[in-house]
């Protein structure tokens, strides 16, 4: 089936484990090649990965994990600064400025200096969703983001990337096993037997 994500909205797929949400994210993501079908990113066919589709996956897609994969002996500041440095290229003012911006937005300015050993889970997850946000990516991937917190945090942590979604109009896929967090899409998937099926009161695919 077609898989089609609006800019600007969420999708979730649940389905039981070993059934290949992480692959789906890892294909998604351009990090693994297709066994069949096509793929198709900002315009371009990326179904054959060659170094173009390395470029794309690089300036416009960011990961976001269960157990956060911060570098634990970077500060806070620093962790949201490495895409900015090491992707991107940059340096000086400007690489600060939009770390210090992203801090900001997931609302832990006071926490910059800290290392992620010092924070919560749940700071360690804004953080982390800091860091994928601040190269402005078109594509959002969250393996499980709630799934080390509990449910009061994970709402938080699904409405930040929910709400940045829909205000940078980048497309969000959010890989969960609780439905609470599903429900946050405006499309649900399953994934089931290798087929993606679309949960009922989803709206329909275009
Ligand atoms: N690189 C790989 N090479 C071969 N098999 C793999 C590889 N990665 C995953 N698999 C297998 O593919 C299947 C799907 O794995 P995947 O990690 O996508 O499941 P999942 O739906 O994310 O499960 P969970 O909910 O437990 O995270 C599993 O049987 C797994 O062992
Ligand atoms: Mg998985």
């Amino acid at each position: 089936m077609n898989l089609f994500i609006e800019p600007g909205s969420m999708v979730s797929i649940m389905g039981r484990s070993g059934t290949g949400k992480s692959t789906l994210l890892s294909v998604a993501g351009l990090l693994e090649p297709l066994d069949g079908g096509t793929l198709n990113f900002l315009g371009n066919d990326v179904t054959r990965l060659g170094r173009s589709a390395e470029r794309l996956r690089r300036m416009n897609i960011a990961y976001v994990f269960q157990r956060f994969a911060l570098f634990q002996d970077l500060s806070a500041l620093e962790n949201i600064s490495t895409p900015l440095r090491h992707i991107r290229k940059r340096s000086g003012r400007s690489v600060r400025a939009r770390s210090a911006d992203a801090l900001d937005l997931v609302g832990l300015s006071d926490k910059a200096h800290l290392r992620p050993s010092k924070l919560s889970g749940g700071e360690q997850q804004r953080i982390a969703i800091a860091r994928a946000l601040v190269c402005e990516p078109r594509l959002i991937l969250a393996d499980e983001p709630t799934g080390s917190l509990d449910p009061d945090t994970g709402g938080l942590i699904i409405r930040l990337l929910r709400d940045w979604a829909r205000d940078s109009g980048a497309s969000l896929i959010v890989v969960t096993h609780d439905h609470d967090v599903a429900r946050q899409a405006e499309r649900r998937y399953m994934l089931h037997g290798g087929i993606l099926h679309l949960a009922e009161g989803s709206s329909s695919e275009r």
